[in-house]
């Protein structure tokens, strides 16, 4: 039978199918028409967002890393398990990773979200998202050796130290690449007069951002005026990006020395020597590696397709059983 892992993010749902060994990757996004009718879901929904007529409400079901709209979150889970699957889902097992600095009942809903759903599993795992992500890019997890993980995300920045396959400490930062968009926003209607749309500032802040003072460069976006109430372009710098998000960045690196502070000796002494994995779809951002090393003094290690490297640790969960026991089954009702 097939097993599925399960990453829930705010801006997008990956999924992987031990059935076909692929992971899919979607936004983590619905259309709903005239109030309770599916008009369309991932990265097809993407496209309506910011764009639909009146009777269709564009929604993202998690918020800052846990469910936000329970019925939106499942039916969204149950149409791309059974899309990827083809149908044959009956009996499966599922693997759910879950933020740790959550509270119960939140952790709890990750469970009821498949356990409740139509796709009758057969069983149902969760697994610190932080374990799994160690997995996703290729480290021992349950080796003696204290590990920091830092995946930067869209609404949550995850700040862990791992060591013998468990959680040592944790933090969930409501801070990531939806705070970057938002600064970008509001700083272009403050000084330009113009309002632009949430995909308009992701575009712009994957084509400029720098975490370090960056030399030259700039792009154009299009919004609204909002003294002449007419469509307008405008030309930004990567200066202008910078400034808008370098608050923002900063705040997630005095995070990181926060719990780099509060890490005993002897696992900072890992900490020290391998440096801290920096993961999620933000890591993305240039020179976010140069920056946390001027700040921290440590390496940082980054990887291909960030986005993708928690289910990339579901994947090895699935497949080498040796992991297994990292994932534990949330207690009956
Ligand atoms: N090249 C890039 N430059 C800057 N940001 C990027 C780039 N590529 C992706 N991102 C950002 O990464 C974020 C998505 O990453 P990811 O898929 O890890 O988040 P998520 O898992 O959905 O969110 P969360 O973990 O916070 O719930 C978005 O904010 C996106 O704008
Ligand atoms: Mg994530």
């Amino acid at each position: 039978m097939a097993a599925f892992g399960i990453d829930l993010g705010t801006s997008n749902i990956k999924i992987y199918n031990s059935g076909t060994d692929k992971i899919m990757n979607q936004k983590n996004i619905v259309a709903i028409a005239n109030r309770n009718q599916l008009f369309s879901l991932g990265n097809e929904a993407f496209e309506a967002y910011e764009k639909s007529p009146a009777n269709i409400k564009v929604s993202f079901p998690m918020s800052y890393g846990v469910i936000a709209d329970f019925n939106n979150m499942q039916t969204i889970l149950q149409v791309f398990i059974e899309h990827c699957a083809k149908g044959n889902v009956r009996g499966s097992d599922y693997f759910i990773a879950v933020p740790t600095d959550i509270t119960d009942v939140e952790k709890r809903a990750f469970f009821d979200l498949v356990e409740s759903s139509t796709l009758r599993a057969r069983r149902v795992y969760l697994i610190e998202k932080a374990l799994a992500d160690g997995l996703g890019v290729g480290l021992d997890i349950r080796s003696s050796k204290g590990t920091m993980m830092v995946n930067m995300g869209a609404d949550t920045t995850e700040i862990s130290i791992i060591n013998l396959g468990g959680i040592v400490l944790s933090k969930l930062l409501k801070i990531g690449g939806n705070k970057f968009d938002d600064a970008i926003q509001t700083n272009i209607r403050r000084e330009y007069n113009l309002i632009i749309g949430n995909k308009t500032s992701e575009m712009i802040k994957k084509q400029l951002a720098y975490a370090t003072e960056p030399d030259e460069g700039s792009g154009f976006v299009y919004g609204r005026d909002i003294v002449t109430g007419l469509p307008a372009e405008l030309q930004v710098s990567s200066d202008f990006i910078y400034d808008a998000i370098k608050e923002h960045v900063h705040t997630i690196i005095d995070n990181i020395r926060v719990i780099l502070e509060r890490t005993p000796p002897e696992l900072a002494a890992d900490i020290i020597r391998d440096g801290i994995y920096l993961t999620g779809g933000s890591s993305n951002i240039r020179n976010i590696p140069e920056l946390i090393t001027r700040e921290t003094k440590l390496k940082v290690n980054t990887f291909d397709s960030p986005s993708e490297s928690v289910a990339r640790g579901l994947a090895r969960l699935i497949r080498e059983g040796q992991y297994r026991n990292l994932a534990y089954i949330n207690t009956r009702r």
